[in-house]
Parts: structure tokens; C-alpha cells; sequence
């Protein structure tokens, strides 16, 4: 028996599954993020660790024989957020998470520091990625900054309450920006240019390793003998490809979750900075990826439906049943600035296009539609990086709704596949992790892919119609720059 955990930006999530790779049980416990400036973005790790617990304690009571067979433990996790540590290890701040914009000039202040920065950690610095947060705190809190003696991704800090044990793994680390993604180690040019050394940072593993175990007064507590081992684990793009097989150079997939991301793993690193492309470890050893990231995908549908007072599914339901043309309005998704392909943390979205007749279901698809376009950006931006695509999988919780997965086949023109259980996760490929951590079988006989249950062709009609609004989407881009307010700025005034 396994355990996966998902620490996602709007809940855990945990699954137990048994050694067929059934899930026995699953449970999700909700967390709120706070945004105490407009651009800011941040949970307090207590929230998440009580949520650990609520979870297993959830999974012992569904399943209680199950759970007490418990061998492994994997974790997937929201990525680039920074824990920081004192030198008791206790947490200094809240974690500033991977959609935070406030440190754009502290991006520009690492690669003026560190002009070999897009080399080595083989990404443009972002204002999400976890290096530029800790010269904002450095710059902004001195105090919390002088009295960091550790930095956690907030999955590796789970990990570090469950056995009391530091240690990151290559997919995650890669979105630190103090990596050296290539050769898969710490950077000391790139922590020196943060005021850190490697002191300051967890020992480093592959996904698939053993990384460390259950406490033993934790494994006590929940009836364990023997105390489970964790696994090196992985970032939550990661472990979603490891749960749908995604780990032979090439394999594509497209995630709707909070964020948005269209992947592609390759065998050897691959950059993409052009086009703010990502370049990271993959959570297999010697393999490597691509992503193009839009930081808000099912976020804005989450968004639109708060707006409005309505559940998506209610939203989602006033659309046509089969749609059929565009929506007269274009929505730009930046409702967190964006990464791909313009790493502009001051964008902001927008809808344009309206008119006295223009409904609410009119809104709704234009929403659907801009992150749709958003990750045509991102399948461009791979493409001109040397990832050919020509289909890919859709998982995450957005790729449950019928409309949106077809408007996303005719805006990318590429067909689809809809997966058995595509929305599970990461949960399910860090028990995978966990399984091959335990067991030393190799990715491929414990990785599969999920059945396809349908493949969506694009729609030759909507693709056209969708190809001629193309560029004035990728218009209203430079167009409006200038004119959003820059509220990172006012923030810190
Ligand atoms: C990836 C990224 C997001 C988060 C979401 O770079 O920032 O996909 O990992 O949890």
C-alpha cells in the first residue's frame, strides 16, 4: 500500500493505493490562499500540515486494515513557493507561493548579478520562481532574511514535519532558480547571488529515491510498525506526468488545474527562455522537460464564477451544448500577471469585445476561450524550442468539462485525448513515486498510461474561426501593457 499527496494551491489531496494500482481511498481537504496586497499570494504551512493530517486521518477511518499496510509515501507539490526556516526550524513567515508577483525587480537584480543565470538554472527568471523571493525578503524583511538558516519548497517542508529530514528532489528544485538543471545540482553562482550557499538548502535526490521516513513517534500514532519510507517525490507538473505515464521523450499533456500547463518530456535539457518556456528536471532520472505555464487556467473559470455568485458546473451548464462559433468577447486570462510567454507580473486581465447583448454564458466561453489562447502561446513557444507536438492528453480538474476541452482542440489544432481518471492529479504519481522508492522497480513497468476514454478532434469550423482571432488576442497584449495599473509598485509604497 501507498500513499500519495498532493499539496495543491486549493486543497490536499491524498489517495491510498493498493499494489494494482487501485485507488482504494481518496480524500481532499480544502485550503484557502490570503492575499494581503493586490499581486501577493501566500498560505500559512500550519494550514497545510493540519490538512495532512485531517487527510490520513480520513484515510485510516475509510480504510483501516489498507492503511496499516502502508510501506511508501510520495508527495507532489505546488511548486517555487519558499518556506523559510529559523534554526530551530521553525517557520519565519507565511510561504510566498508560485503565483506571487511581487518581485519583478528582484528578477532583473539576479540576472544583472548573475549574467550566466539563463544558462545554468536554464530558465528567465521569474517573479514565481523561488530565488527572486528571497532577495525581496532580503530587501523588504531583513530581519526574517538574517535569521533563515533554511529554505524548503513547500512539499519538501511537508516532508520535513512527516521525518524530520531535508531533502528536495530535481523536478522541484529546478523551479528554484539555484539549480543547475543540466548537471542536476546546486548552483553556488546561483545561491550567490541571493547571499546563500548551499548550507542553507536541502540535500538533493531523484524522485524515485528513498527519501527519508516516517517518524517514529508519528508512525506510533498512526499504527505503523513499520515506520514508511518517503520518496524523493516531485513538483505537482511532475508527479502528474509520472501518474499518466508521461516519462518517454516526447509525451505531451496538458494540465487545467489552477495553473495551466502544456508539457513535453525530452531526453536531454532542452531551454526555451525566448518565450519564457521552462525548462526543469523531470522526477525520473536522466530526463528532462518542457513547459509552457499560464498562471491562471482554471483559476479564471474559479474566478468568473465568484464574480458572478454561480458554481462553475452552473456556469459552465448556461453554455450551447455544443458550441459552435466564438464568443463575440476576448478574455486575457493575466489575472496574475502571466509566465508564458511574456513573464510580465504586472499584466492584468481583461474583457473586450462587449456589447448590450453580449450574457453572461457569452463571458463564460470568452473565459473558457483566453486560456485556451493562453496555452496556444505556450504550444507555440515549445515548437519554436524544439518540442514538436501533435497531440497530448488532458488532465487536471478542467479537462472534466466536455466545451472546454473542445475549444481547446481547435484553438492548439491538435487532437486531445481525454484520460480515465484524468483529474486525479499528482496524488496518484507520487504513490507511484512512493511505490518505486519502496520497491527499486523501474519507471517503466511501474509507470503506464491510463486508458484514452475519448480523443477530441479539432473542429475545422471552430479552428478557423479561432485561428482568425488568434492575432488580435496576441494584440491586446502590447496594447495594453502600459495601461494596467502597476500594483506590485503601489503595494510597496
Ligand atoms: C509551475 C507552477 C504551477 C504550480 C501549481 O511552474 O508554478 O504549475 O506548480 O501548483
Amino acid at each position: 500500500m501507498y500513499i500519495g499527496i498532493d499539496l495543491g494551491t486549493s486543497g490536499v489531496k491524498a489517495v491510498l493505493v493498493d499494489k494494482t494500482q487501485t485507488v482504494v481511498t481518496a480524500r481532499t481537504e480544502g485550503l484557502t490562499v490570503s492575499r494581503p496586497h493586490p499581486g501577493w499570494s501566500e498560505q500559512n504551512p500550519e494550514d497545510w500540515w493540519q490538512a495532512v493530517l485531517r487527510c490520513f486521518a480520513a484515510l485510516r477511518t475509510a480504510e483501516p486494515d489498507a492503511f496499516a499496510k502502508v510501506r511508501g509515501i510520495g508527495l507532489s507539490g505546488q511548486q517555487h513557493g519558499a518556506v523559510l526556516l529559523d534554526e530551530d526550524g521553525q517557520v519565519l513567515r507565511p510561504c510566498i507561493l508560485w503565483n506571487d508577483q511581487r518581485a519583478g525587480a528582484e528578477c532583473a537584480e539576479i540576472e544583472r548579478r548573475f549574467p550566466r543565470s539563463r544558462e545554468v538554472c536554464a530558465n528567465i527568471a521569474m517573479p514565481g520562481f523561488t530565488a527572486p523571493k528571497l532577495l525581496w525578503v532580503a530587501r523588504h524583511e531583513p530581519e526574517i532574511f538574517a535569521a533563515t538558516r533554511h529554505v524548503l519548497l513547500p512539499k519538501a517542508w511537508v516532508r520535513y514535519r512527516l521525518t524530520g529530514d531535508m531533502i528536495e528532489d530535481m523536478s522541484d528544485a529546478s523551479g528554484t532558480l539555484w539549480l543547475d538543471v543540466g548537471a542536476r545540482r546546486w548552483s553556488d553562482e546561483a545561491l550567490a547571488a541571493c547571499d546563500l550557499t548551499e548550507a542553507t538548502m536541502p540535500t538533493l535526490c531523484e524522485g524515485t529515491d528513498p527519501a527519508g521516513h516516517v517518524t517514529p513517534a508519528l508512525a506510533s500514532e498512526w499504527g505503523w510498525k513499520t515506520p514508511p519510507v518517503l520518496a524523493g517525490s516531485a513538483g505537482d507538473n511532475a508527479a502528474g506526468a509520472v501518474g499518466i505515464g508521461a516519462i518517454i521523450p516526447g509525451s505531451a499533456f496538458l494540465s487545467l488545474g489552477t495553473s495551466g500547463v502544456l508539457w513535453v518530456t525530452t531526453d536531454r535539457l532542452r531551454t526555451g527562455t525566448r518565450s519564457a518556456i521552462h525548462a526543469f528536471c523531470h522526477a525520473i532520472p536522466a530526463t528532462w522537460h518542457q513547459m509552457g505555464v499560464t498562471l491562471s487556467a482554471a483559476a479564471s473559470l474559479a474566478w468568473w464564477a465568484r464574480v458572478t455568485g454561480m458554481e462553475e458546473t452552473a456556469l459552465l451548464a448556461e453554455l450551447p451544448e455544443r458550441i459552435e462559433h466564438p464568443s463575440e468577447a476576448i478574455f486575457l486570462p493575466y489575472l496574475s500577471g502571466e509566465r508564458t510567454p511574456y513573464n510580465d507580473p504586472e499584466i492584468r486581465g481583461g474583457f473586450l469585445g462587449l456589447s448590450q447583448d453580449t450574457t453572461r454564458a457569452a463571458l463564460t466561453q470568452a473565459v473558457l476561450e483566453g486560456v485556451a489562447f493562453s496555452f496556444r502561446d505556450a504550444l507555440d513557444g515549445l515548437r519554436e524550442s524544439g518540442s514538436a507536438l501533435t497531440e497530448a492528453d488532458v488532465i487536471g480538474g478542467g479537462s472534466r468539462s466536455p466545451h472546454w476541452v473542445r475549444i481547446l482542440s481547435s484553438v492548439l489544432d491538435l487532437p486531445l485525448h481525454r484520460l480515465k481518471h484524468g483529474e486525479r492529479g499528482g496524488s496518484f504519481g507520487a504513490a507511484r513515486l512512493a511505490r518505486m522508492a519502496v520497491t527499486g522497480e523501474a519507471p517503466a513497468t511501474v509507470c503506464g498510461a491510463p486508458e484514452r476514454i475519448e480523443t477530441v478532434l479539432p473542429d475545422p469550423v471552430l479552428r478557423d474561426a479561432y485561428a482568425a482571432i488568434l492575432p488580435r488576442y496576441r494584440a491586446l497584449y502590447p496594447a495594453v501593457r502600459g495601461l494596467v495599473a502597476k500594483e506590485t509598485a503601489d503595494a510597496e509604497a
